[in-house]
C-alpha cells in the first residue's frame, strides 16, 4: 500500500517513526512516500506547500501526517491555483486541507479504565467541517484599531458534513448525533449549520437526534461524558471541543484524527507539533497510531485497524508503559514497540 508521509516538525518525526513501526507489526506491506512540505518543500521547491506536494498526495490518496508548527502571527500562506490566481490561507496545516479539498475531520475519542477517571465512559467522535467558518482566513486590520474577520457557513458544506456524522452513525452502529452550535448569538451562521444539521436529521428517524450551544455542551460533556455520541460541529467549535475531550480522557496523545474529502485522505493527530517536549524521545505516539488505524480502515483494512486498535488499548489498560504525559516514565518508542509486539501476538480473550 502506498502510504504518504507527512513527517511534521516538533514532536512529529518520532510519532511518525513510531507510527510506522506499529503499522508495519500487521501483514500489510507499505511503501511509504515522503511529501516534500513544509522545511523539505522549502528546500526542494522553494514553497512550504508546492504544487508537486499537493500533486503527489492527490495521486497516492492516503497520507500520514505529523504536526506542524505555525508562526502564531505569521502562518498565512499563499498558494498559487492552476489558472495562475492565489488563495490565501490562514495556516499551513488549513492550506493542505483546503488544497485537498477535505471536508470533515472526525476525531474519536474515548476514554481508558483506570486511567480517564471519571470519565473512563466518554466514548464520543467529533465530526468537524473543515472548509470554512471563522477557519476560512478571511480577515483584516482596520488602521490600528481594529480588526475584522468573516465567519462563513454556506448551506452546501453545512448539509455535506451533517450528511456525512449521520451516514457514520448509520453505519457504525451510533444512536445518536448533537449538532453543537451558538445559534443564540449567531443566528445566522451557526443557525444556517443548525437548520442544515435538523434537515438532515429528519431523513434519519433511527438516528436521534439533539442539538446543544457550544458552552452548555463543553459543561455536559465534562459532567455526563456518556450523553455525547457524534457530533456535528462547525470548525472552531470543533477544533476546540475535541482538545476538551482529550482532556478528558487524559492526553492530547490519546487523540486520533483524520482529514477526509471525496477521494483523498490525511490521517493526523490532533494534536500540535509539542515544542516544548520534541527532541526528547517521550513524546506520547498513541494520536498519531491510532490514526494509523483509521487510515488501514479507511483503506478496506479492518481488520488490521482493530489488531491495532485492541493492541494500543491493551497497553494503555495495563498501565506499565506509559509517557509521562500519562504520568509514566516510557519513552515513544518503547511503547510502540509494546503495542508493535501486542499486534503481532494479539491476547484473545
Ligand atoms: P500542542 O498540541 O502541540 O501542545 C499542547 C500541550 O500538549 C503541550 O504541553 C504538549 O507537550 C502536549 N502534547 C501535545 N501532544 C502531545 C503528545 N503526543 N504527547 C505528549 N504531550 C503532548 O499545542 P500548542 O503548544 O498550542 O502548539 C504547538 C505548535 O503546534 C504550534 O505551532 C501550533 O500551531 C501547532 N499545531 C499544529 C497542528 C497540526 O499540525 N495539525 C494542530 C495544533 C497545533
Amino acid at each position: 500500500m502506498k502510504v504518504g508521509i507527512i513527517k511534521g516538525n516538533g514532536i512529529g518525526p518520532e510519532i511518525v517513526q513510531a507510527t510506522q513501526l506499529v503499522l508495519e507489526a500487521t501483514s500489510l506491506q507499505f511503501e511509504w512516500i515522503p511529501i516534500p512540505i513544509a522545511d523539505e518543500g522549502l528546500k526542494q521547491y522553494g514553497h512550504p506547500l508546492p504544487s508537486e506536494a499537493v500533486n503527489l498526495l492527490k495521486e497516492i490518496k492516503l497520507a500520514i501526517k505529523a504536526p506542524l508548527i505555525v508562526n502564531k502571527l505569521q502562518g498565512r500562506l499563499a498558494c498559487r491555483q492552476p489558472d495562475g490566481s492565489e488563495i490565501v490561507y490562514p495556516s499551513l496545516n488549513n492550506a493542505i486541507r483546503r488544497e485537498l479539498k477535505l471536508f470533515v475531520n472526525p476525531r474519536p475519542i474515548r476514554g481508558i479504565s483506570g486511567l480517564s477517571e471519571p470519565h473512563h465512559n466518554l466514548d464520543t467522535i467529533i465530526m468537524r467541517e473543515i472548509t470554512e467558518d471563522v477557519y476560512i482566513g478571511w480577515e483584516h486590520r482596520i488602521g490600528d484599531h481594529a480588526a475584522q474577520a468573516i465567519k462563513l457557513t454556506t448551506r452546501e458544506a453545512a448539509t455535506r458534513l451533517a450528511r456525512y456524522a449521520f451516514e457514520y452513525a448509520k453505519s457504525n452502529q451510533r444512536s445518536k448525533v448533537t449538532c453543537i452550535h451558538k445559534a443564540n448569538v449567531l443566528n445566522y451562521t451557526d443557525g444556517l449549520f443548525l437548520e442544515c444539521c435538523r434537515s438532515v436529521a429528519s431523513k434519519y428517524p433511527e438516528i436521534e437526534f439533539d442539538d446543544l450551544m457550544i458552552d452548555a455542551a463543553c459543561f455536559h460533556i465534562v459532567k455526563q461524558p456518556e450523553l455525547f455520541d457524534v457530533v456535528a460541529a462547525p470548525n472552531q467549535y470543533g477544533d476546540i471541543f475535541s482538545d476538551l475531550c482529550a482532556g478528558l480522557a487524559g492526553s492530547l496523545g490519546l487523540a486520533p484524527g483524520a482529514n477526509i474529502g471525496d477521494d483523498t485522505a490525511v490521517f493526523e493527530a490532533s494534536h500540535g507539533a509539542a515544542p516544548d517536549i520534541a527532541g526528547k524521545g517521550i513524546a506520547n505516539p498513541i494520536a498519531l497510531i491510532l490514526s494509523g488505524a483509521l487510515l488501514l480502515r479507511y483503506a478496506g483494512y479492518a481488520r488490521e485497524a482493530g489488531l491495532i486498535e485492541s493492541a494500543t488499548y491493551s497497553v494503555l489498560e495495563k498501565g506499565e508503559l506509559l509517557t509521562p504525559d500519562l504520568g509514566g516514565t516510557a519513552g515513544t518508542m518503547e511503547v510502540a514497540s509494546a503495542i508493535a509486539h501486542a499486534v503481532r501476538e494479539p491476547v484473545i480473550a
